[in-house]
């Protein structure tokens, strides 16, 4: 019995023992394997860091050698309506030269010489498209006369460019500048708000995100009234269609009968921060981006931040007078403030303005109803360049143009003591 019973209880314990190698042998192979996969995907996401950066550094060498300092002529290649009173300008350098990449949401400054005006109009209009190498484009609205007042005259340079500029016309183009933009090969969520004519940068943002491949959630909301001022619109069911990270929400805030929510447009209603979180959900992550009339751009940035969006993920532009106090403009906020009293004197105007801590010397002068050019609003273009004729005058950030001796770029510059300025 024993006799046969000792072997049976040996070969079972070789059977277990056995067993219990191969799974420990099994775990071995198996833990090897899974240290190999994790330190190929490690090796495979160093690699594509590398080749990121490596791009990224290629692309700003190569945006280095092909920029320009002044103004450079372009040729206006095709002219396109793409809604009541919006076309887009083709431009293509007049050189032939290969165009420098730009940051989506970038503008140009243009210096035009207007028929009837005494010297060149600067204004800046938006890149409308993400960047290519053998255009810019750009998409401009007629500006009419204000409301029930005909008797001024409607805006010189979005006139000019839709009533006087053909194809084959030579415009004075200085190169990209500006500093609301969006990186396209990031990967955070992003939510792009446009408004009217304020479309133009975010959907230069939308273009290159969707060209970068980037697979980022992406929420694209632009307000308009209806569909005759809808800008681009097969181009933009086009890109929802093709990208299943993009949710599409163009809204008509007062549609034509017979306009209903579809493929064209999806909400009845004004672009809201109620809207965009009923869409986005999680307001805890994305990046917003916006553009838009003022009374948008109010309500939109202020919502934000009572939503809880804090203010370094909130980016915002205004195409004309700065509309939204509560963000905007930081630098200004963070100039150090003169002691005392403060004024701007505008000497040609006879006008003495105390200054409240934080307004331009040109937003000063527009609430005083004292004309002074102005383009960019930023202090890249050079255009509202104003004699100073005593004191002295600060800038929270160093301008992207230059300070010609004795002048001050009046958009950017806040009085550091009583300033007298020709103006
Ligand atoms: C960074 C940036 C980007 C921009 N991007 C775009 C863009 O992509 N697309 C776009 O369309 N625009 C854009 N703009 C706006 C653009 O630069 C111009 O401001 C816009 O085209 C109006 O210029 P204008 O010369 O046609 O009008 P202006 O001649 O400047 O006139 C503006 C308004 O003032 C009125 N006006 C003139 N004189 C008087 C007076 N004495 N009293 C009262 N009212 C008067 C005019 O009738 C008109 O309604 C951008 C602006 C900035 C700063
Ligand atoms: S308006 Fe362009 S620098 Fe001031």
């Amino acid at each position: 019995m024993l006799d046969t019973l000792l072997p049976a209880a040996a070969s079972l314990l070789l059977a277990g023992l056995g067993a219990r190698l191969a799974v420990a042998g099994w775990r071995e192979v198996e833990a090897t394997r899974a240290a190999r996969r994790s330190a190929e995907a490690e090796r495979a996401l160093l690699s594509a860091r590398v080749a990121e950066i490596a791009e990224r550094r290629a692309r700003e060498r190569e945006k280095a050698e092909r920029t320009w300092d002044g103004f450079r002529k372009f040729v206006v290649a095709r002219k396109v309506l793409e809604a009541r009173d919006t076309r887009s300008f083709y431009l293509e350098p007049h050189d032939r030269r290969p165009l420098p990449s730009f940051n989506p949401g970038q503008y140009l400054t243009f210096k035009l010489n207007v028929p009837g005006q005494p010297k060149p109009v600067t204004r800046c209009y938006s890149l409308s498209d993400a960047p290519r190498a053998d255009y810019f484009r750009v998409t401009i609205k007629r500006v009419g006369s204000p409301p029930g007042k005909p008797e001024i005259p409607p805006g010189v340079s979005s006139c000019f460019f839709h009533d006087d500029l053909e194809v084959g016309d030579i415009v004075d183009v200085r190169a990209p500048s500006g500093a609301f933009w969006l990186d396209p090969t990031d990967t955070t969520p992003v939510v792009l708000i446009g408004g009217g004519v304020g479309l133009t940068p975010v959907l230069s943002m939308l273009n290159a995100i969707v060209d970068a491949d980037a697979r980022r959630a992406v929420w694209f909301f632009y307000g308009v009234r209806n569909g005759a001022e809808h800008a681009m619109a097969e181009h933009l069911a086009a890109i929802a269609a093709r990208n299943p990270n993009v949710s599409m929400n163009v809204c008509y805030s007062d549609p034509e009968p017979g306009e209903v929510p579809g493929e064209r447009f999806q909400h009845s209603e004004r672009v809201s921060v109620d809207l965009i979180r009923r869409v986005v959900g999680d307001m805890a992550s994305p990046q917003f981006y916006l553009c838009g009339p003022p009374p948008m751009m109010k309500s939109v940035v202020e919502g934000l931040g009572a939503a809880g969006v804090q203010a370094e993920r909130i980016h915002h532009e205004a195409f004309g007078p700065a509309s939204v106090k509560g963000a905007a403009p930081p630098a200004a906020a963070a100039a150090p403030a003169p002691a005392g009293d403060v004024a701007v004197v505008f000497a040609r105007s006879g006008k003495r303005v105390a200054w409240n801590g934080t307004s331009t010397i040109l937003e000063m002068a527009e609430a005083a109803g004292i004309a002074m050019d102005s383009g960019c609003r930023a202090g890249n273009c050079g255009s509202c360049t104003t004699a100073v004729r005593r004191g002295e005058v600060g800038y929270p950030s160093k301008p992207g143009a230059e300070i010609a001796s004795g002048s001050c770029l009046a958009c950017v510059g806040l009085p550091r003591s009583e300033v007298e300025i020709d103006a």
